[in-house]
């Protein structure tokens, strides 16, 4: 059975770190054997959630898109910046209109619910981004998500990388690689 895994990262910023070991996690579920899709947040141009709009103009086609690519996918890799200690407002916001009613009426809880998760993080600081971590576990784990323990954070990120955007340090990449190959792991046997 094909495992099929969304990719996403919360950070739109051109030269990601976190868009950098997102790709390198995911390189490291299709190496495992998985079949990975990788989204970029941003190109779905997601108004801010505002249920006054969602009343009046219905949910944004672009939502119904990446809605219908959850829908399709076994599982989710998701690499996310920390801002002032939380996750990025672009995962939060992207979250938010993912788990509002599908156009056929099914419940918005089906959704989400009995996915499996693999979070990374980046950021130049010492905790690599974590404490970010743990707020998208809280919200991820109340959607029914099943979010596997190992993660990754890679601290002073950016001064892990050389000239050519390659990671220097051969262990980190491997670990981060390795998010990605658990996370398919996990998928199949729940599968
Ligand atoms: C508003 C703002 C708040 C930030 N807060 C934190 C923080 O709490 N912890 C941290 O480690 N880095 C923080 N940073 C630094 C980000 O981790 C850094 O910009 C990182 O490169 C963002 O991820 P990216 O490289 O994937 O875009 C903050 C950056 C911004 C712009």
């Amino acid at each position: 059975m094909t495992i099929k895994i969304l990719a996403a990262s919360g950070s739109a910023r051109r030269g990601s770190f976190n868009q950098k070991i997102l790709d390198l996690a995911a390189l490291g579920a299709t190496q495992a054997g998985a079949e990975v899709t990788a989204v970029r947040l941003a190109d779905f141009e997601l108004p801010l959630y505002d249920a006054d709009l969602e009343a009046e103009q219905g949910v944004p086609g672009s939502v119904r898109a990446l809605q219908a690519l959850v829908a399709e996918h076994d599982a989710l890799l998701i690499a996310t910046p920390e801002y002032n200690g939380g996750y990025s407002a672009l995962l939060k916001n992207a979250i938010d209109w993912i788990s509002r009613s599908r156009e056929d009426g099914s419940s918005r809880v089906a959704l989400l619910s009995g996915k499996v998760a693999a979070l990374v993080s980046a950021s130049p600081g010492q905790l690599g981004g974590l404490r970010s971590q743990t707020g998208l576990r809280v919200v991820l784990d109340k959607l029914g998500v099943l979010v596997i323990p190992e993660a990754f954070a890679l601290s002073v990120a950016h001064e892990a990388f050389d000239a050519d955007g390659n990671m220097k340090d051969a262990n980190a990449e491997r670990l981060i690689e390795a998010v990605g190959a658990a996370l398919f792991r996990t998928a199949s046997r729940l599968a």
